[in-house]
């Protein structure tokens, strides 16, 4: 759906569908490059993740496959606590692989972190991450994040696989959730 379809929910559209396209092609340009001799393992992170996955690994010109992940992260509310429970694990053997973490935000990064230190665990051969957007919060944990989209401000976004109560998933854009909605 598009903005107009959920009028008054957003204040700002801050990232367009043709913005979020041209972005997932310098970033496959670049994925392509550095993967160019490798077996790479796609591993989405549900369910946010679904629509940079689709998107990025139809415009991927490299054979790819595609694993799924899903976590919760424990906390009171909206706040990110940093204690992870896997909820869908792997079907997939990381042992050797070049695993490549599909993510739709880093916020505060501790969920990342998290999944960082579990994966490794698993003896693949490289880990890097690509995520579509970042706020300025995720700057203060250490991660390092190879491929991402676009610096955004700490407002609560949604949209383009990102939701609030499970909605907005389907917006094509991504754009500032109006206050009267949550409150
Ligand atoms: P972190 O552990 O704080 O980095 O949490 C990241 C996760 O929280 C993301 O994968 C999203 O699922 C969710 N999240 C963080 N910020 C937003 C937002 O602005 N809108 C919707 N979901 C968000
Ligand atoms: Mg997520």
């Amino acid at each position: 759906m598009e903005p107009r379809d959920i009028e008054g929910d957003l204040t700002e559209i801050l990232i367009e569908e043709d913005e979020i396209r041209a972005k997932l092609a310098e970033l496959s340009r670049r994925i392509e490059a550095d993967y160019a001799d490798k077996d790479v393992l796609l591993v989405g992170v549900l369910k946010g993740a679904v629509m940079v996955m689709a998107d990025l690994a139809r415009e991927l010109q490299i054979p790819i496959t595609m694993d799924w992940m899903a976590v919760s992260s424990y906390g009171s509310g909206t706040e990110s606590s940093g204690v992870v429970r896997i909820l869908k694990d792997l079907d997939t053997d990381l042992t050797g692989r070049h695993v490549l973490i599909v993510e739709d935000i880093i916020d505060s990064g501790l969920t990342l972190s998290w999944l960082m230190a579990n994966l490794n665990s698993r003896g693949p051969e490289s880990i890097e991450i690509c995520a579509l957007l970042r706020k300025p919060e995720a700057a203060r944990v250490d991660i390092d994040v190879k491929y991402f989209g676009f610096d955004i401000p700490n407002k609560f976004v949604v949209g383009y696989g990102l939701d609030y109560n499970e909605k907005y998933r389907n917006l094509r854009s991504v754009g500032i959730l109006a206050p009267h909605v949550y409150s």
